[in-house]
């Protein structure tokens, strides 16, 4: 299977896709027969009964009974566009990346989402935002699978079903705010208080974003960079919208909800539509690549923390411009497959084990949600470098494979690329040492501390922001029923800040608790003058 044909701008080209579905102006069974009438069943006189022997009726209704395929488990209402990414080469020294060299440009599939709704909710809802893309480069496919937030809820990815489960709507009524969607959020959230960071920014007005394209982005996870000298870097990805960070209030939101339910997706389509093309920054906080993996004090596995950007700017190394809508939404924005271990040369996972799941649930995901094993063979999902795998056969296998059998060394295939000597331009899995020495279920003790960081952003808010954060936290949890958990959460309230603690607390008619720990203003990081080091890139 080829690349599929793509315009200048990115987006698939109509002429070579819409061949396979549709040609000629007659209408015609799938297997090509003339039709006359696609309005009446055949029947035995005009008044029936229906024969069994229609076999276009048949045809028709089975095709349509299985229009639909799951949806995502999670982000399953999502938005997308084509444009292009254009490298400024900032991040050349850094990794040998082939679409990060200067003045590369490479094709782009985003797919933006909420995460708990279904594909039929509301675009305004308060909820984390997806922000999926997928570089087409041409060493094949790099997906940055991101959100809108830039740490998550939970630290180490075997929790994901849960927290998920405690977002979800309730499973007995399936409605949100039936006893007990919230009471189970709150509950998860004040039980397992590494989640608070994440709850924090979602409470914020980053939770009800105005537009997708007025959204950052980020990878959240550290990665690991290395270039064409086998040399190491870790880095975090940032989005920053050329429009700007803005938010609707909660009112516009709700208003929004009832009256347009499609409010974010339209906005998108129609400002493409118009030209107004959206566009983002793609910068690199840069850290060394130390044996501790740790910045500023920082865990750099720790999903829960941000490293603050001014002890590491975010350096721009190229820019993101969307350009044209889809032309089939279920081909293109349902059908996409992102998956965070999707990697070109150059870039590498790290050890986060919020990250190291992720590696696994995506294709294992898939596999289900794209009815078999060979879901990059549809059209959105094609690279477009040339694809020699040795993957036969499977549910929806679309390409004729010829030769002998697959397998490698071979010798009887014609050639072998593996005996040709190394190829330092292939995908190489960087030899990062491990520290290990006996096999545990624990975290470490530097992802214990859950409440600096998220008073580090709560105080770093203006203070309308503040008050719609706290604004937030009294109309969520008003809407949980058991007393204990709203108690439970404003223990955690009491350990980010009195201040906030008490407005909730007010807000909801119960006492604010003491805080369990003392507060301060410090963060864990000691001040930028302390860190010292040098960067690769200005
Ligand atoms: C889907 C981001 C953590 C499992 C997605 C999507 C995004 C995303 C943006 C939507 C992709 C699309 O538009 O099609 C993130 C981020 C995470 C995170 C930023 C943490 C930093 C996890 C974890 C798991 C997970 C820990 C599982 C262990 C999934 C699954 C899907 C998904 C199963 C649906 C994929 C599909 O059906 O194609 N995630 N996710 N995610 N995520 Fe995550």
């Amino acid at each position: 299977h080829g690349p599929i044909p793509h315009s200048p701008t990115g987006a698939p080209s109509k002429d070579s896709d819409t061949a396979a579905a549709q040609q000629g102006a007659r209408l015609t069974t799938a297997t090509g027969v003339p039709l006359r009438d696609t309005d009446h069943s055949l029947k035995a006189g005009p008044r029936g009964p229906v024969l069994l022997q229609d076999h276009h009726l048949r045809e028709k209704i089975m095709h349509f009974d299985h229009e639909r395929i799951p949806e995502r488990v999670v982000h399953a209402r999502g938005a997308a566009a084509h444009g292009v990414f254009r490298s400024n080469g900032a991040a050349s020294e850094l990794t040998k990346a082939a679409f990060l060299a200067e003045g590369a440009t490479t094709p782009v599939f985003t797919r933006f989402s909420t995460v708990l709704g279904s594909r039929g909710s509301a675009d305004t809802v308060r909820d984390t935002r997806g922000f999926a893309v997928k570089f087409y480069t041409t060493e094949g496919n790099f997906d940055l699978v991101g959100n809108n937030i830039p740490v998550f809820f939970i630290q180490d990815a075997i929790k994901f079903p849960d927290v998920i489960h405690a977002g979800k709507p309730h499973p007995d009524v399936e409605i949100p705010q039936a006893q007990s969607a919230h009471d189970t959020f709150w509950d998860f959230v004040s039980l397992h208080t590494e989640a608070q960071h994440h709850a924090m920014w979602n409470m914020s007005d980053r939770g009800i974003p105005r537009s997708y394209r007025m959204m950052e982005g980020f990878g959240v996870h550290t990665f690991r960079l290395v270039n064409a000298e086998g040399a190491t870097t870790l880095v975090k990805f940032h989005w920053k919208p050329r429009l700007g960070v803005h938010s609707l209030t909660w009112e516009e939101a709700q208003i929004a909800a009832g009256v347009d339910p499609d409010f974010h997706r339209r906005d998108l389509a129609d400002a493409i539509e118009a030209g107004a093309h959206p566009e983002w920054d793609l910068g690199v906080q840069v850290f060394p690549d130390t044996p501790e993996q740790m910045f500023a004090g920082i865990d750099l596995l720790d999903s829960t923390k941000i490293i603050p950007e001014e002890l590491a700017p975010v350096q721009v190394i190229g820019t993101m411009t969307l350009n044209a809508n889809p032309g089939n939404y279920f081909a293109e924005t349902e059908q996409v497959a992102f998956h965070a271990g999707h990697f070109v040369p150059g870039i590498d996972a790290t050890d986060d084990p919020l990250f190291q799941g992720r590696l696994f649930s995506y294709l294992d995901t898939q596999l289900t949600r794209l009815g078999g094993p060979n879901f990059d063979q549809i059209p959105i999902n094609r690279p477009h470098a040339p694809v020699n795998d040795m993957l036969r056969d499977g549910f929806h296998q679309d390409a004729v494979h010829t030769g002998i059998a697959p397998y490698k060394p071979n010798s009887l295939d014609g050639g072998c690329p593996f005996l040709a000597g190394e190829d330092m331009s292939g995908f190489i899995d960087v030899p990062h040492p491990i520290e290990a020495s006996v096999k545990v279920r624990e975290n470490p003790a530097t992802f214990d501390d859950h409440y600096s960081q998220t008073r580090l952003f709560y105080r770093s808010l203006t203070p309308v922001e503040q008050a719609h954060v706290a604004q937030a936290y009294t109309f969520e949890l008003g809407k949980c029923y058991e007393q204990a958990i709203k108690e439970r959460q404003l223990q955690a309230l009491a350990n980010i800040d009195a201040e906030l603690c008490a407005t909730v607390a007010a807000g909801l008619g119960l006492p604010a608790p003491e805080p369990t720990i003392p507060l301060t203003d410090e963060t864990p990081s000691p001040a930028l003058s302390q860190i010292g080091g040098t960067w690769p890139i200005d």
